[in-house]
């Protein structure tokens, strides 16, 4: 049986070999595929009724934005790969140039999902975690600007 040369196998030390020998836990593993449709479904929710961002969204396809938004973040934080395979490789920016997007559309996305993040309790979502999110979430946020409107 052929034993794949991983750095498991190759043990440079001690403390190396320590940290490489339980198989790595993803974000998704902790919270879940339900966390993310309920954070999704809350997001859009006030997302809907938003003056500045609701009104770029598909008005008759609610539904169809939750899914890509949760299925894109259940892969980033190691979740199946359903976006890859419906809607092949993520290109964010590209996909959200029919959009103008400046400063103020993209702290406004980040506050109202801020908003939805909020109502889980820390039980649900551990500070950490809740951190962890934001922060990737800021950062794809401001890639998106396309416009100084
Ligand atoms: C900066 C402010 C943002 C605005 C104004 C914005 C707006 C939009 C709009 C109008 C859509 C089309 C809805 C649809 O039909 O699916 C969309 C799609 C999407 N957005 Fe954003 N978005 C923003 C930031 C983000 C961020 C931060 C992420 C990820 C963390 C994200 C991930 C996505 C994904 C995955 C899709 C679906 C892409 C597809 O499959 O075609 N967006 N966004």
């Amino acid at each position: 049986m052929d034993i794949p040369l991983t750095p498991r196998n190759a043990v440079p030390s001690a403390t190396h070999a320590a940290s490489q020998a339980t198989p790595q836990t993803t974000l998704y593993d902790v919270v879940g595929e339900d966390f993310f449709r309920t954070l999704v479904h809350r997001f859009y929710s006030r997302v809907k009724d938003d003056d500045l961002i609701g009104p770029m969204y598909p008005a008759d396809d609610w539904e169809g934005a939750e899914d890509r938004l949760r299925w894109f973040l259940v892969q980033y934080w190691g979740g199946p790969h359903t976006f890859q395979q419906r809607r092949g490789r993520p290109m964010l920016r590209r996909r959200h140039m029919p959009f103008s997007i400046g400063e103020a559309e993209a702290q406004r996305w980040l506050e109202l999902m801020g908003s939805a993040l909020d109502q889980f309790s820390d039980e649900e979502l551990a500070p950490a975690y809740r951190a962890q999110l934001v922060e990737h979430m800021t950062r794809v946020a401001y890639m998106m600007i396309n416009s100084n409107s």
